[in-house]
């Protein structure tokens, strides 16, 4: 199994390219069940995520091919509308592909993701929604098997979900672009990630109103055509960057990037003593001395994002004072806590706040990762840690980060793979 050694103590500097939204891409991935014509998207990232939605869709007789970053998506020819334990448990956003199949052929039968490190994460809105629809569904060994009983189509309805929630909405979202009628989804995730596949639905031919606000209005339409589409950058891996660069007291640009998705994770970061500049396109911090603490709270967009909060507790490990850090979205996402604290971090769990005291230093040590994003608070964490870090269980981190070792090896990080270490 792959682990990262890393040699703490580099200073990062230069300038680095960002990839396309893992969580955008996804979700696209699955709309091209909704046309019988070929979507082509490009800016896709190379991360195993990705490759599981490829073969999910590929085991449903979709033909998916890479070219590069370029991956086109073609469902004329889908023959199944199941999607299987195997691999819907390694990748919970698989359940993206259970609102499009119903909508384009009427029935779907797709696993139930179950628990993940995080937390428990339920489905229910996803499911409550589409009975809004006119779905029926029933929960039978483990798999949601959803149909549309004596209709023909789905049909629009208003649907307020209970929770905000980033997938369900988008789920929601695509299934009603072909229902009759008009649906609106009230409480709708505002994150750019759900405006970005409305645009991208728009370019199939859908008619989506007011996605990246809490009410997404769409009328449904007979059918989506095929088109091409570019993925919009990863705002996360774009924050994870930005905190890397800021632990070490770097000078880093992104590029390609999109800071007007950014605004809570460059406003604590400008908090924290970052000088940052911005263009459209790009961001640019630089950092000087010690980081000082900060208090984050995590909620839905446009608040500071729950996916950059682990990241933000490495910067606070080494931080001049204390902050805290709330997390409101999930409710086992402090796992990283103990790994950091074998770096020597000062932090005390409370419920769901995180006290993090910084230290005038951390020492590497082996540690594990336990989810995505805390793979990456370990990876920052290890950047200043005194002598070597190992990272073990890297799997997790390249499920959403594209050869983040050569990347930050190439801003100067001392940073390799070992593969039996
Ligand atoms: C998405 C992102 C993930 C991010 C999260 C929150 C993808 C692939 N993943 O995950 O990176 O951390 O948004 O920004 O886009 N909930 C319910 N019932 C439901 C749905 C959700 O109770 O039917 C709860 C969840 O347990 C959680 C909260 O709502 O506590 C938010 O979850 P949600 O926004 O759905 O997260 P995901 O879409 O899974």
């Amino acid at each position: 199994m792959d682990k990262l050694r890393i040699r703490g103590g580099q200073r990062l500097q230069g300038s680095v390219q960002v990839a396309g939204a893992k969580n955008a891409a996804l979700k696209m991935l699955a709309a091209g069940l909704l046309t019988r014509e070929e979507l082509t998207l490009a800016n896709v990232p190379h991360l195993a995520d990705i490759t599981t939605m490829a073969r999910l869709l590929a085991a449903m007789g979709v033909k998916v091919q890479r070219d590069g970053d370029t991956v086109t998506v073609g469902s004329a020819g889908l023959q199944s509308t199941e999607a299987s334990y195997d691999l819907v448990k390694t990748m919970r956003a698989s359940i993206v592909v259970l609102g499009p199949l119903l909508a384009r052929a009427g029935s779907a039968r797709v696993s139930l993701p179950g628990g993940c490190a995080i937390g428990a994460r339920p489905v229910d809105q996803h499911l409550k929604g589409l009975q809004a629809l006119g779905a029926q569904i029933r929960i039978e060994h483990g798999y949601v098997v959803a149909d549309l009983g004596a209709n023909r189509r789905l049909r629009g309805a208003r649907i307020v979900t209970d929770l905000v929630t980033v997938t369900g909405t988008e789920n929601l979202m695509m299934a009603a672009t072909l229902a009759d009628g008009e649906t609106v989804i009230e409480n709708a995730a505002r994150e750019p990630e759900v405006a970005d596949l409305a645009q991208c639905l728009n370019a199939m031919g859908a008619r989506i109103r007011g996605a990246g606000t809490d009410r997404i209005a769409i009328e449904g339409v007979d059918r989506l055509h095929g088109t091409h589409y570019r993925v919009m950058p990863d705002r996360i891996e774009s924050g994870s960057f930005l905190v890397a660069a800021a632990i070490t007291g770097g000078d880093v640009t992104l590029q390609g990037a999109a800071p007007a998705t950014l605004d809570a994770v460059l406003d604590k970061l400008r908090e924290a003593g970052a000088v940052i500049e911005q263009g459209e396109d790009w961001v640019r911090l630089r950092m000087t001395g010690r980081p000082r603490a900060v208090n984050v709270r995590t909620a839905p967009y446009p608040a500071f994002p729950t996916d950059m909060q682990a990241q933000f507790m490495a910067l606070g490990c080494v931080a001049e004072g204390v902050g805290t850090i709330v997390e409101t979205i999930f409710e086992n996402r402090f796992m990283h806590v103990l790994e950091l604290q074998r770096l020597g971090a000062d932090i005390h769990i409370d419920g769901n706040t995180a006290v993090v005291r910084g230290a005038a230093h951390l020492s590497g040590a082996r540690v594990m990762a336990t989810d995505l994003r805390a793979s990456a608070s370990l990876v920052i964490a290890g950047l200043v840690a005194e002598g070597d870090t190992v990272v073990d269980r890297i799997y997790h981190l390249d499920r959403g980060y594209e050869r983040m070792e050569q990347r930050l090896a190439q801003l100067g990080a001392r940073i390799e793979r070992v593969s039996h270490a």
